[in-house]
């Protein structure tokens, strides 16, 4: 990839800028749209100098700016914060910020400038130029982050394409990487200047990319429904970035036996096929960290990382329950659940990091009257594993009942009911008993089981 990363340790200056309302400005009129476009003709530009009006917090948190950034693999050595009533045209933030910035990237000698804000091309070259050093805006930080995460083919071929997107917005500063990466000579078409090139080039791998996914995705499409066949249950974990889904996988799988399977290990590391006391294998599949206001060109590239949650039995929603956000980070995984069409599917909120939280100590909420008591949350600590054998006995009591396993004796004579429990992937193994009946092994959704089973007059065992 051709796009601007920052190398892992880089050291890197944050830039956060909060709006305030002024005298007839509604909160709505500061919306990051608003933002980022410039001021009408004839407007004073605003000091850097604070002003009383009430602080609108449009921009995403402080605290999860220095997760990202720790996400993207840099060291963040300082926070530059300014208060604008909105941003200007060629820096975003005023000139007094930007010499204050220029004085500290010299002071600690710093690798990247990052924005907690989209710039546009023209407010990050200006910055560059004026700050001898690379800047990164909102999304290219992010993009930089699923780039990194972005594990299967898809979802590395979905972030590439939005980085094309972005980048082709930006192509002045762009062609150079795209000289390096596909060498100049040669490539250029006649009468063309090297802007036209690169654009042609752009179109081309964007055009190429389309296709791929295209290609792509319908042989997910037939993994997944051979998957589906084989009828493991799926239980995914999703939730915020630095939420600890990664030290919750990684605990799962080391708190079970864990069944090495080749195929997820080497297709897709974010897969697992894991061992449950009492519930049997089941796959394990990690997603990409969700992000507060997202930049819109990137949903299509965080949804594509996603699409393993839609297809789970059940969603493990892992929440940092020491993050200062907690409800307000649940509604908006809520929320994006819904849309990537995972409404439905049963979720286990996983309060994490509770070595965190003073009083708090490992338990299981469960909800529901008498013997119908179902766990709908669970409070732990991933990094010390308090709590997991909890989860693990929770994860069985909410997908035991739903998947039948159990063996299976047929008469030789049964055998159109043994091809049919084969034709839907309910047989996990056979043989052969003394008496020439076909002992199968089963596991499939207890209720289709139930109905396959009747229709062929054949009771299903308790
Ligand atoms: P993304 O990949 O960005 O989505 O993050 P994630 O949700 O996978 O989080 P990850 O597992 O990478 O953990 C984020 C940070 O939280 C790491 O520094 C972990 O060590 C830390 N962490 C995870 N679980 C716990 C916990 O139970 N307690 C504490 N104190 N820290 C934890």
């Amino acid at each position: 990839m051709f796009f601007d990363r920052p190398d892992a340790g880089e050291r890197a200056l944050l830039v956060h800028c909060d709006f305030f309302s002024a005298p007839n400005h509604s909160a709505a009129a500061l919306s990051a749209q608003t933002a980022l476009s410039a001021p009408s003709a004839g407007s004073s530009e605003p000091t850097d100098q604070d002003h009383t009006e009430t602080v609108i917090e449009y921009a995403p948190c402080v605290t999860e700016f220095f997760d990202l950034a720790r996400s993207a693999g840099v060291d963040p050595i300082d926070l530059v914060s300014a208060r604008r009533k909105k941003p200007t045209p060629k820096f975003f933030i005023g000139t007094g910020k930007v010499e204050e910035i220029k004085a500290l990237v010299e002071q600690h000698n710093i690798d990247v400038v990052m924005f907690n804000h989209a710039l546009s091309p023209s407010q990050e070259r200006n910055l560059e130029q004026e700050l001898c050093c690379k800047v990164l805006d909102r999304t290219g930080l992010i993009l930089d982050i699923f780039a990194r995460r972005a594990r299967s083919h898809a979802g590395k071929l979905q972030v590439e394409l939005a980085q094309l997107q972005h980048i082709s917005t930006r192509l002045v500063r762009g062609w150079t990487h795209l000289e390096r990466q596909k060498g100049g000579i040669g490539l250029r078409g006649p009468g063309e200047s090297q802007l036209e090139t690169d654009r042609r080039l752009l179109r081309e791998r964007i055009k190429w990319i389309n296709g791929r996914l295209t290609k792509v995705n319908s042989q997910r499409q037939q993994g997944r429904r051979a998957r589906k066949r084989a009828e493991l249950p799926t239980i995914a974990l999703v939730g915020y970035t630095n939420a600890g889904k990664s030290t919750l996988f990684n605990r799962i799988s080391q708190a079970t036996v864990y069944a090495a399977d080749q195929l997820f290990a080497t297709l897709d590391p974010t897969l697992r096929s894991v061992d449950l006391p009492r519930l049997g294998k089941i796959i394990l599949a990690d997603t990409v960290g969700f992000v507060r206001h997202l930049p819109h060109q990137l949903v299509a590239a965080f949804k594509a990382t996603l699409e393993e949650a839609s297809e789970a039995d059940l969603l493990l929603h892992v929440i940092d329950a020491s993050a200062e956000e907690v409800e307000e980070n649940i509604r908006a995984v809520d929320e994006v659940l819904v849309e990537i069409g995972a409404g439905e599917i049963p979720v286990l909120h996983v309060m994490n990091k509770i070595d965190c939280l003073p009083a708090v100590q490992p338990h299981t909420d469960k909800a529901g009257a008498g013997d119908e008591d179902l766990p709908y949350r669970v409070w732990l600590s991933a990094h010390d594993g308090e709590g997991i054998d909890g989860l693990v006995a929770s994860l069985a009591e909410l997908l035991g009942g739903t998947f039948w396993r159990g063996t299976l004796c047929l008469a030789p004579s049964e055998s159109k009911l043994r091809s049919r429990l084969y034709s839907v992937g309910a047989v996990t193994t056979e043989s052969m008993s003394e008496q020439g009946e076909y002992q199968l092994d089963l596991c499939f959704p207890r209720d289709d089981l139930a109905r396959l089973m009747a229709s062929a007059n054949v009771p299903l065992p308790d």
